[in-house]
């Protein structure tokens, strides 16, 4: 990476070899979460290393909480039970919406007040979503026309039963977790289904709660127990040298330790559907998750609809399966993925327009892009928007395209993977 933080992508052959990712950003911020308000000292292995986890680290010590984070990854927490410290400031959440929002859902029930902000990225997307529901449960939050800062003052809760009006597993985590501090009970219905680390993190910290096939209820008043865990290899990353394998038809890729929890795995059976063949081996379950090896030898397959219920399983996988759609046998489309316009920036455009840079055919429609399968591409420049997935799912790209490509503002990696180029460098071939 240059002075201006641009990094210069080439060509690539091949994509051979195997590796470990960082541990899941999505399981790491819950586990932080839930350690802060569970008494005693848990400990986390491989815990998420980008600077967004980095960010709900900073507000759970701020929030009173001794934080210990040793250089192979280790985190330790000191929790402190229900009643955590008045902050003697304001709580940054830098680019971090899962941090916002999650811990929202923690802060509503406090005795105190506490400010949230974020930055310029953070302080444009929507809070209304779950300022909604904790107000109903009896949180009083001023916001700035909906979104960051907000001023949460928190008091004593009750259960409600919410239906949110987005698939939103940020949403449903922060009224679950506001549940199990508040009096009665409380029910999420989920309109589809979305990742439910919230759901397993709660009880592998001891809390109990019910599932049906679209509710999730937990009883408040209960007490948590610390945890010890190892935090599973983050599939949202993977998904990167995934994608990247699936492209060059001599590649073959492993990665080891991989959370394959259904409710995230699902880009395995798109990349299957695009034609590759992807082995799961050794799978295992640790703290509730599903944790295996996968290994991707790649092949011709057809065109796919990602759409629905399917899009929401896929939100962060999406730029990424689009950025390397051109060289597909088939193309792809996707529908109903509007969310992706209050991303860390808006993805829907942000593809668009670095998928024409490099010379791809795409249409952009209200919620989604059509993009056609076999198509050449050159190099050119890419903009990430500050947005991490951007810039790797670009990086992707740019190993299949002809020339160099120069992508601006790379840094931002560091939200999820600070090492991602490092790593993506050891398994090209060129
Ligand atoms: C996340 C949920 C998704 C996802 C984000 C992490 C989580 O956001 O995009 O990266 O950990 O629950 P939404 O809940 O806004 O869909």
């Amino acid at each position: 990476m240059n002075d201006t933080n641009s990094i210069v992508i080439r060509p690539a052959r091949n994509v051979l070899g195997s590796l470990r990712v960082p541990g899941d950003k999505s399981i790491s911020h819950r586990y932080a979460m839930l350690a802060a308000i569970a008494p005693g000292r848990s400990r986390f292995e491989n815990f998420a290393p980008g600077a967004d986890c980095a960010s709900t680290l900073t507000c759970v010590r701020e929030l009173g909480c001794e934080v210990v984070r040793d250089e192979k990854g280790l985190v330790t927490i000191d929790g402190r039970g229900k009643e955590l410290q008045p902050p003697a400031r304001a709580l940054d959440c830098g680019n971090s919406g899962s941090t916002m929002r999650m811990l929202s859902g923690i802060l509503a029930a406090q005795p105190f007040t506490s400010e949230l902000h974020g930055d310029a990225s953070l302080s444009r997307r929507p809070m209304k979503r779950i300022i909604e529901p904790l107000t109903q449960m009896g949180a009083d939050i001023q916001a700035n026309g909906g979104c960051a800062p907000l001023h949460i003052h928190g008091g004593k809760l009750h259960g409600i039963e919410y239906r949110p009006h987005v698939a939103s597993a940020q949403v449903k985590t922060a009224v679950l977790f506001a549940g199990l501090l508040a009096e009665g009970r409380t029910i999420v219905r989920e309109p589809t289904r979305t990742r439910d680390h919230g759901e397993l993190a709660l009880r592998a910290f001891g809390a109990e709660l019910e599932r049906t096939h679209d509710a999730v209820t937990i009883a408040g008043g209960q007490t948590l127990h610390p945890l010890e865990a190892y935090v599973p290899g983050d599939i949202s990353s993977a998904a990167f040298f995934l994608c990247a394998a699936a492209i060059f038809p001599e590649s073959n890729l492993v990665i080891d330790g991989v959370l394959l929890n259904p409710t995230r795995s699902a880009l395995l059976d798109v990349l299957a559907a695009m034609g590759s063949r992807i082995s799961m081996l050794r799978v295992e379950e640790q703290q509730g998750e599903l944790v295996g090896t996968i290994a991707l030898n790649p092949g011709q397959g057809r065109e796919v609809v990602i759409e629905g219920a399917l899009t929401a399983l896929l939100i962060d996988e999406l730029p990424v399966l689009a950025a390397i759609a051109p060289f597909t046998a088939g193309g792809l489309q996707v529908r109903d993925a509007g969310e992706l316009r209050v991303k860390e920036s808006d993805r829907l455009s942000a593809v668009t327009r670095n998928l024409k840079a490099i010379g791809a055919q795409v249409e952009q429609t209200e919620d989604g892009w059509r993009i056609p399968g076999r198509q050449r591409l050159h190099g050119g420049e890419i903009e990430s928007y500050d947005d991490h997935r951007i810039a790797m799912a670009f990086a992707i790209a740019a190993l299949k395209a002809e020339g160099e490509t120069v992508i601006n503002a790379a840094q931002c990696v560091a939200i999820s993977y600070p090492a991602f180029f490092e790593d993506l460098e050891n398994l090209v071939e060129r």
